[in-house]
């Protein structure tokens, strides 16, 4: 009764939705447990592109079962409009996607408050992605938000609308002197959705534990990543959920014993979009390279991701956060061609160096890495099927991560495509020799 978890290892956009989608034909059931339509995975076949917001990333692959966790914010536009590009695609979805009935909904008001706190903020604003992520989780644990569930019942739902649209639209008024939202429109809109959502939605924590029981494998997507998490990630510069290892029991209803797995997804740089401290981060031409050669622009707003070196320091937190088992290396291809390559394994503080993460914003924002240089490689390295095809100076980058960290890598990804990959018995650097 297996669950492993696929989690980003730094600021998210590691490459979840490629390992996920390679890794989802060797499971029964892929899960997204946190976020919402914040997340933009990308998945790469052949010579198409998709990307996924809220759809689990293993809806591709015939013989699994998608689910949507209760710990998500579920924005229902977005999810039917990704299951109707999903059919578009000649995928069935109904029977083969369930969307908890406890998760909790994004609502128009919450994009509006968002916007209004965001703007107010002016050079504090965190850079968030507009989704209505943040307010959302806000009236989840107010006890003011809207479930699933209550999509079902046009009633309920029309009360509880009127009173949480009168409640924000006074906000609203007051606080930030924004445009106030109609209340009937959006009931009207809403109420819509009820025969729309109904096939999918589901009890699916009794479902996802019956599937332990029967010795089904659940793989665990998280969005975003480790620095981006509510606890433990470089607040208030974070999302609002727990992309870390304990959201996922929280945001299924699984048991932790039944978790047998944490895979760290770590992009062999280092990149951030939005605001808030990002030690390594490069403002030069290296940091553009990066840029450029790894097409480093938002999934979902589109927005150039800040770029920098790979922060060892950070990584091996987020490590020990997580309890990863073995990592997934992406993004290697994108190194390639670079004469050296940097890698952050202490910081300089105050005159002083440690290699302590300190999440707290105010020192990490005045940290100095310091840097441990490693030869680059030059050959092209995307074809590579074992390890010992690659550069050797690349077969050292990653066993320098491994043996710094202590943690095993178990696959490497050389390109967007599922073929990229070296994995299997292709791979298997050990943090210790
Ligand atoms: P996610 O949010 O973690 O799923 O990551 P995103 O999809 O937002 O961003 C990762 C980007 O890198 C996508 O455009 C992927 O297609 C691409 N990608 C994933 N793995 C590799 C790789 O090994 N090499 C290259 N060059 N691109 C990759
Ligand atoms: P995936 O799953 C990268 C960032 C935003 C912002 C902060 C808060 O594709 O890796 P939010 O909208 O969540 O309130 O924004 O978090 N952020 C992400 N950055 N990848 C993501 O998702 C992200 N989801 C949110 O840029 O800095
Ligand atoms: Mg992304």
């Amino acid at each position: 009764m297996p669950v492993t978890i696929v989690i980003g290892s730094q600021w998210g956009d590691e490459g979840k939705g490629k390992i996920v989608d390679l890794l989802s034909d060797q499971v029964d059931i892929v899960a997204r447990y946190q976020g919402g339509a914040n997340a933009g995975h990308t998945i790469c076949w052949g010579d198409e592109t998709f990307v996924l917001h809220l759809v689990p990333s293993g809806i591709f692959h015939e013989g699994v079962t998608c689910v949507i966790g209760n710990g998500v914010v579920l924005d229902p536009v977005a999810v039917l409009d990704e299951i109707r590009m999903i059919r578009e695609l000649g995928y069935e979805v109904e029977g083969r996607l369930l969307i908890s009935h406890n998760a909790h909904l994004i609502m128009p008001y919450h994009k509006r408050i968002e916007a209004a706190r965001e703007q107010a903020r002016d050079a504090g604003a965190i850079g968030t992605t507009g989704r209505g992520i943040g307010p959302a989780y806000v009236d989840k644990f107010a006890r003011t938000g809207i479930r699933v569930v209550d999509l079902l019942d046009r009633d309920v739902l029309r009360e509880k609308l009127r009173v949480a649209i009168e409640e924000k639209n006074a906000i609203l008024r007051s606080i930030y002197g924004a445009e106030e939202l109609d209340v009937e429109a959006i009931i009207e809109e809403y109420v819509e959705f009820d025969q729309l959502i109904d096939p999918y939605v589901t009890d699916t924590t009794e479902y996802l534990c019956h599937a332990l029981q029967e010795g089904k494998h659940i793989l665990a997507e998280g969005a975003q990543g480790a620095l981006l998490d509510v606890d433990f990630g470089t607040y208030p510069f974070v999302t609002s959920s727990h992309p870390t290892a304990g959201g996922c029991c929280t945001g299924l209803g699984v048991p932790p014993t039944a978790v047998r797995r944490s895979i760290g997804i770590v992009k062999a740089y280092c990149t951030r979009v939005g605001n808030g401290p990002f030690p390594t981060e490069l403002h030069d031409e290296t940091g553009e390279r990066l840029r450029r050669v790894g097409h480093e622009f938002g999934a979902t707003t589109g927005r150039p991701r800040r770029c920098g070196w790979l922060d060892l320091v950070a990584l091996r937190y987020t490590s020990m956060v997580n309890g990863f088992t073995d990592y997934a290396i992406t993004k290697l291809d994108v190194l390639t061609g670079l004469d050296e390559i940097k890698v952050c394994v202490r910081y300089r503080y105050d005159g002083k160096e440690t290699t302590r993460f300190p999440a707290e914003v105010q020192t990490l924002s005045r940290v100095e890495p310091v840097y441990e240089s490693l030869p680059g490689w030059k050959e092209d390295i995307t074809g590579a099927e074992r390890v010992e095809d690659l550069p050797a100076a690349a077969q050292r980058y990653l066993q320098f991560i491994a043996g710094y960290t202590g943690v095993d890598i178990s696959l490497v990804s050389t390109g967007p495509k599922r073929e990229q990959t070296i994995h299997g018995a292709g791979v298997r650097i050990r943090a210790a020799v």
